[in-house]
């Protein structure tokens, strides 16, 4: 890895639904990430955006009663609004219908059109609407539903272009075998391998004849350009220069089309491979798929309300950890609020705070310095709930000190010790400010006020 720059992506969310929990977990870790890295001093990148074409969200532009382009433009507003919410710092948003974007898909899609990667073929298949994506009989359930979406897939046929794919099974075998392009979880990567090594990869069906709302073929202006090689040349389209990323984001659900169909496409037309694809789990709530129809869909925005920003990117990283799958549950979110961040912290930095006033302490605030490696280490792996894990055994080694040394006891006996207990505590808790502050900017923010002004305020007040 190459720490003097940090390029990370998330996946552009589909314009049809607003933002849930799932989607901001995605959100929230690339943004933790890239403030990580920007305080290790690391030039970051971080871009998200929208995947406004295709079926999928005409229809739902269709059921609102809007036109496609006004309904994607206020998708766009309340997206931008919630990950602002939500503390999500990014450096770009793309939006599938930027010119800037069109202009580029049309033109890549012209190179590879113009270097023999695409031939027209007849083609007919079991669409899926919610996958924007041709299935296999095998892969779908009795009456030819999508075991993802729960609906029935239509026999489509059509006269379309196709992308050479299956002309880059080998050399998508030998990326991965050199780790040119490092996939991880390891188990992500021997599932892809296995699949290359064993299944014969077919061409890509990369147009639509009976999609309008898409980015126009531009030597056959009947079709529109297949909304996922429209998707995944955001990465380029709004990586302003610097390309290749560092690190790429997704869930499970996706990862073929990024492990696949995304290194094809750029072996295809000379660009550089992402160093590394990421693919972390899927979440549930209580146990269950989160679906509009079992109405457990979690809004994160209403749940920040409540508890604020930071317990929810808090609780999100501690609980989950980053590639397994994992479940929200409203109960061990408030386990966790009152354990690990209103007592464990809050109370200790408070209990701090309230001395170093009480026995005026002399002490000022500095910018920490120390560097924990095992932390670091931790970041670097992915692994945020081992580094927040690290962070709280020094949170609680603090609350330990302070109930060893009983405090008020020393200030008649030993003042001179209270003094330098005291001050360590402050430096200790200035050091976990700086720790914390890419899960929970607004807390360190608050932290570091405090310290630097002696005003006392709770950082997660009690819930009734
Ligand atoms: N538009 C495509 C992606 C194109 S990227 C070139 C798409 N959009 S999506 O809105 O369905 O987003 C899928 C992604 O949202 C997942 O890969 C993951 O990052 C995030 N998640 C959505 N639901 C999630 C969970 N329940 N759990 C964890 N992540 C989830 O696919």
């Amino acid at each position: 890895m190459d720490y003097g720059r940090f390029f990370i992506t998330t996946p552009i969310y589909y314009a049809n639904e607003i933002p849930h929990i799932g989607h901001a977990y995605t959100t929230i870790a690339a943004d933790i990430i890239s403030r990580y890295w920007k305080k290790r001093g690391a030039e970051t990148f971080f871009l998200t955006g929208l995947d406004e074409h295709g079926l999928k969200i005409a229809q739902a532009a269709q059921k609102n009663k809007k036109d496609p382009q006004k309904f994607v433009d206020e998708m766009a507003i309340k997206y931008k609004a919630d990950w602002s919410f939500l503390n999500i710092d990014y450096d770009n948003f793309v939006r599938t219908t930027d010119k800037y974007h069109v202009d580029f898909v049309q033109k890549f899609i012209q190179k590879l059109y113009d270097n023999g990667e695409i031939y027209k073929d007849k083609y007919s298949g079991l669409y899926c609407i919610g996958c924007e994506e041709y299935k296999l009989p095998e892969e779908l359930g009795r009456g030819l539903i999508c075991p993802l979406h729960k609906t029935k897939c239509q026999m489509v046929e059509e006269d379309i272009y196709f992308f050479r794919l299956s002309k880059y099974q080998k050399q998508l075998i030998e990326i991965m075998q050199s780790k040119k392009m490092i996939i991880e979880p390891e188990s992500r990567w021997n599932e892809v391998f296995r699949f290359l090594s064993k299944e014969p990869l077919k061409d890509l069906a990369i147009t639509r004849s009976k999609v309008e709302w898409g980015i126009p073929v531009p030597w056959d202006k009947e079709q529109t350009i297949y909304v996922w090689v429209d998707a995944l040349l955001n990465y380029i389209t709004g990586s302003r220069g610097l390309w290749p990323p560092t690190l790429q984001l997704m869930a499970k659900d996706i990862f073929r089309f990024h492990a696949i169909i995304w290194p094809a496409l750029l072996l295809a037309t000379g660009y550089e491979l992402p160093e590394k694809i990421f693919i972390h789990g899927f979440m549930t709530v209580n146990g269950q798929k989160m679906s509009k129809s079992l109405g457990n869909v979690i809004d994160p925005i209403e749940i920040s309300k409540v508890y604020g920003v930071d317990a929810l990117r808090y609780f999100l990283f501690r609980e989950i950890p980053f590639g397994q799958d994992g479940d929200f549950s409203l109960d061990r979110f408030e386990k966790r609020y009152r354990a690990d961040l209103a007592n464990d912290l809050g109370n200790l930095f408070q209990r701090v705070l309230v001395m170093k006033d009480k026995f005026k302490i002399k002490w000022e605030y500095k910018i920490p310095q120390k560097i924990f490696h095992e932390i670091n280490q931790a970041m670097e792996d992915l692994r945020f709930s081992d580094g927040l894990n690290l962070i709280w055994a020094m949170i609680t080694e603090a609350n330990q000190q302070i109930e060893m040394a009983r405090p008020w006891e020393l200030a008649e006996s030993n003042p001179k010790k209270l003094q330098n207990l005291i001050t360590s505590l402050l430096d200790s808790l200035s050091e976990i400010s700086n720790l914390v502050a890419p899960f929970m900017p607004e807390t360190a923010r608050k932290m570091i006020n405090q310290l630097k002004t002696d005003k006392i305020e709770p950082l997660f007040p009690r819930k009734k």
